[in-house]
């Protein structure tokens, strides 16, 4: 397969590189992570095992014709990826979204047709250590299917079982979801628990579920999706038990919403506990600890913006000051040297 990676970030780099063990893989993405990947390979490091891949790398996306494009970028830049995308001129038979979050597909819809629009569940947790080098904790199969095209009774989508079967192949172990819907909920479950959870604390996943505080509430925010997915969906999904094997599983990994966090980069609660907190006032259900979770990372990303913003405004003002010192001091120096020139003796 020709694969095009969109976004190359902890999950697309980790898609691209083991894709790319099996096919013709092109990562799309931005400095320093690219050019320490184009002049000495991409190292992912998990437990088990250590290996270097060297899939291209592109600034833009190269034009041509390609069997999928992979978006892994943040759910807030769905929208501008897909245009870039659109406007590349390049072709793609599939379009594989692989963000957390729920509705993405109704982003992707105004750009590509949806007979081409997949989602991906990705159950991993991963994060960039370096330039060049990702780790991989907790290694989960992902869930892929169609979300726009309606299933036919009992009938399996081949070709999503091909795409499945092509990306296993390639070292991505990935299964065809028998009603996509359904999965979208279960992923939503986990991370509107998780996520906020570690974002709020600045815990690795595994210790969420071993503070009794925590898993109180992580138990609690996922019965709250649960609900709500019966509301909103129609879907009766369990999730509590597989949401706690997720946090043990990806233990040692600070979930992606932590990172956006400590990066400084706007996170994805609202494609999270704010699309929950959303469906729960439409259909007039309590979501209390989802609503406390919510505020509380949108708390945090503004008071990151103030402090960012304090910081800049302190070194505007520091700015002048330290041009007046400069100046100061050259005008000091010059003094200095007229004074010298005027009281050496001429020669
Ligand atoms: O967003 C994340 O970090 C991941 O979806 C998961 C599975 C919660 C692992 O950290």
């Amino acid at each position: 397969m020709r694969v095009l990676v969109f976004g190359a970030g902890a999950i697309g780099s980790l898609f691209g590189g083991l894709l790319s063990r099996a096919h013709e893989v092109t990562l799309v993405g931005r400095p320093p992570h690219l050019d320490a990947i184009r002049a000495n390979g991409l190292r992912i490091e998990s437990d088990a095992e250590s290996f270097l891949v060297r899939p291209e790398t592109a600034a833009r996306v190269p034009s041509g014709s390609f069997d999928l494009a992979a978006i892994a970028v943040k759910t807030y830049d769905l929208h501008d990826a897909c245009a870039a995308l659109a406007a590349s001129g390049a072709s793609f038979r599939w379009i594989l979204c692989l963000q957390n979050g729920i509705g993405n597909e109704e982003i992707l819809r105004a750009h590509f047709p949806d007979e081409t629009i997949v989602r991906g569940l990705v159950y991993n947790g991963v994060s960039i250590e370096s330039p060049g080098r990702i780790v991989w904790f907790g290694h989960g199969s992902t869930w892929i299917g169609r979300p726009l095209v309606p299933a036919q009774d009992g009938e399996a989508d081949l070709e999503i079982e091909d795409l499945a079967s092509a990306l296993s192949a390639g070292g991505f172990p990935a299964r065809r979801a028998e009603e996509i819907g359904r999965e979208i909920w279960k992923k939503l479950a986990v991370n509107a628990a998780i996520n906020p959870l570690g974002a709020i604390t600045g815990l690795p996943n595994g210790a969420l579920v071993r503070s009794s505080f925590l898993l109180s509430l992580l138990r609690a925010a996922v019965r709250e999706t649960e609900e709500v997915a019966r509301a909103e969906a129609g879907y009766a999904i369990d999730m509590v038990e597989r949401t706690m094997e997720i946090a043990l599983v990806t233990g040692r990994n600070r979930n992606s919403m932590l990172l956006d966090l400590e990066a400084g980069r706007p996170t994805e609660i609202e494609f999270l506990s704010g699309a929950i907190v959303r469906f729960a006032r439409r259909r007039d259900l309590a979501v209390p600890v989802t609503r406390t979770l919510h505020a509380l990372v949108r708390g945090k990303e503004e008071a990151l913006r103030v402090r960012s913003a304090d910081r800049s405004v302190a070194s505007r003002a520091v700015r002048p000051l330290a041009e007046d010192n400069r100046r100061t001091s050259e005008r000091e120096r010059s003094e200095e040297e007229n004074n010298h020139s005027t009281t050496e003796p001429l020669s």
